[in-house]
């Protein structure tokens, strides 16, 4: 949801901009731009609608000289994605540029006042009526740029991540945060910003994770110093990287997310290093372990997420229940935080989130906490705003994942959920300990039983193709296998731009039958465990009424085999972990019908990775 980045140092700003925005990408693609101070003084503003490689396009035969330039990728909000709205923003005068993710939710009362002063607008958007304050407090209270940034947003209600820079002022960079992340990268003489560590793995390992309500003064050949809006000066802790710029390439697929669906065997191993001892007979989630009393003695626990992350969570529900006899509750974080829920002290709330960022789980994460209630993070990206915010948590290890739709996150989330459910199961004592050692014992062989899946490839590869003209998809599934199906629909949405709903099989009687026919395909999990027979059922249904049906099924089920369409055979697994099997064919699928019709899968329109504003 709109990434920034930011360079002063020695080096030409502009090469490191372009490829940090590059690497910044997958939060937004309306539009990009950079503001630089030139060799000459000038500061100057690039900005196109588009990707960041129309705006190197339009930014050849520029001068693009200058040590110092901040840059963004757009996800617009305010504004139709167009090149006037694009960030950086100049001030009245041109003497001030920013950029800024997040949401000025008083923008209008703000315009209207500086309008009333003479301000002129040539957006539509909240930045510039941000940058435009900013300006106007410098020049009305006399005061530095610094001061100027921290003075304005004490008048600003909402959510940002800005970075600003000032055309006589070639030695300083000003940014700031609240509710949007922002990362300072710490070089020899030089320091970097970006909206994650992401732009700045490839020049330096050290780091500094800004807070809310900080503001931060990067200048040449000084410490970076960070102050509250009240001007107290803050410590700062420097943190080292633990990720890899080989982390953030395509490794020689045509795509991030092809490459991170063959990830899957290996992130899911990551997920489970530390946490499964070497004989398979016991797990041990730290964060559970040393919050056992939480967890044992909640009448209840909720989980709140969103997109995919809500979807885990929903395998989440079954996998608790099952296994741990707790109650459990799912909630989309954005109805939870608005609809003023019954939170209780005792209460778990267990809040699931790729990026750690998006708006309305932090939002439902804080919710819970002022209620008193337990928070517990299940989080992707290291050091990012949730797993700060919550009581406790667990990493799922998965690594950045770039392609918009996600993928390796997914069963990441699904196999801690697992980890998280065994591990309460145990201590609670209700589960048998051989059913309990047979699980822990599956769950280690997922890693292998995933490589053994993804080599239907090729085969989902030539199938898909006959799929291309449908307009509708419908995906079945019950128990586990519902929210996999839910998962398996909104992965085609994502990409293809096909529409598709995930149903309870059983509930295809009241409604989506009446849409069969022989031009809506149905995908349909239907694994030997569980409700087999009555998947069968649902699938003889379909068949009467000419549809065409796509089974995954366990392998060496002849029955299904012979009465799909196509099939795609999973290994034989417990019932809880079928999802993270049956997953990746459907991630597949959508992948290779997305390509053939020609979609940016990594970058699907109008769709960005991390969901900072509401
Ligand atoms: C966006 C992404 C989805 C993701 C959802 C929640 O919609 O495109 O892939 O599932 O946000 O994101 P989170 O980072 O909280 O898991």
């Amino acid at each position: 949801m709109c990434g920034i980045v930011g360079y002063i140092g020695n080096k030409q700003a502009y090469p490191i901009l372009i490829k940090g925005l590059q690497r910044l990408e997958y939060r937004g693609y309306d539009s990009a731009g950079v503001a630089l101070i030139t060799d000459q003084n000038e500061l100057v503003v690039y900005k196109t609608r588009g990707k960041v490689s129309d705006l190197e396009h339009f930014s050849t035969s520029k001068d693009t000289s200058g040590t110092v330039g901040i840059a963004h990728t757009r996800w617009a909000t305010h504004g139709e994605p167009n090149d006037v709205n694009a960030h950086p923003h100049y001030s009245q005068s041109e003497s001030i540029a920013m950029i800024h993710n997040g949401i000025i939710e008083n923008y209008a009362v703000l315009k209207a006042d500086l309008m009333a002063r003479g301000f002129t607008f040539k957006s539509n958007t909240d930045t510039e009526v941000l940058v435009q304050l900013i300006e106007f407090v410098r020049q009305t209270n006399e005061v530095d740029l610094f001061h100027a940034v921290q003075l304005a947003l004490t008048q600003v209600i909402g959510a940002y991540a800005i970075a600003v820079v000032e055309k006589n002022n070639p030695d300083t960079i000003v940014a700031a945060r609240k509710s949007s992340p922002l990362v300072v990268g710490i070089g020899d003489d030089e320091f970097f910003l970006g909206s994650d560590a992401s732009p700045i793995i490839e020049f330096t390992d050290r780091v500094i994770y800004l807070e809310d309500d900080e503001v931060v003064r990067l200048q040449r050949g000084k410490e970076p110093r960070i102050f509250n809006l009240n001007n107290v000066e803050k410590s700062h802790e420097i943190i080292k990287l633990e990720m890899s710029l080989s982390q953030l390439e395509k490794g020689g697929y045509p795509h991030f997310m092809l490459k991170e669906i063959f990830e899957q065997p290996n992130t899911i191993r990551e997920c489970m290093r530390g946490r499964i001892n070497v004989d398979h007979t016991s797990v041990a989630m730290s964060g559970i372990i040393d919050n056992k009393e939480k967890f044992l003695n909640a009448e209840r626990i909720i989980i709140a997420a969103c997109g995919t992350s809500w979807h885990a969570g929903l395998i989440g529900e079954y996998l608790i229940e099952e296994f741990a006899r707790i109650p459990v509750e799912v909630e989309y974080a954005s109805e939870f935080r608005y609809r003023n829920p019954i939170v209780h002290k005792g209460d778990v709330v267990i809040v699931i989130s790729q990026s750690g960022e998006t708006a309305d789980t932090l939002a439902a994460a804080e919710l819970a906490k002022s209620k008193g209630a337990f928070v517990y993070g299940i989080c992707n990206v290291v050091g990012s705003s949730i797993p700060r915010m919550t009581h406790s948590g667990s990493y799922t290890h998965a690594g950045p994942e770039i392609g918009v739709a996600s993928t390796k996150a997914f069963t990441a989330q699904v196999t801690v959920l697992s980890l998280i459910a065994l591990t309460i199961a145990k201590e609670k004592g209700t589960m048998p300990k051989e059913v309990f050692e047979r699980y822990v014992a599956e769950l280690a062989s997922i890693p292998d039983k995933m490589e053994e899946t993804l080599q239907v490839s090729p085969y989902i590869e030539k199938f898909s193709r006959i799929f291309t003209y449908a307009k509708n998809f419908l995906y079945l599934g019950r128990g586990y296998n519902y929210p996999v199906a839910l998962e398996g629909a909104l992965k085609l949405k994502e990409i293809s731009y096909i529409h598709a709903e995930g149903y309870p099989a059983a509930e295809m009687k009241h409604g989506p039958i009446a849409l069969i026919d022989q031009e809506m395909p149905t995908v349909v999990i239907a694994p030997n465990k569980g409700h087999y027979e009555k998947v069968v059922s649902n699938i003889q249904e379909i068949k009467a009424r000419k549809g065409r049906v796509v089974a995954i099924i366990t392998k060496g089920d002849t029955v299904i085999r012979d009465m799909a369409d196509f099939y795609i055979e999973i290994p034989e697994t417990e019932e809880g972990f079928v999802p993270l099997l049956a997953a990746l064919p459907l991630q597949l699928m959508a992948y290779y019908i997305a390509i053939v019709k020609g979609c940016d899968v990594d970058q699907p329109r109008n769709l960005a990775k991390s969901v900072t504003v509401e």
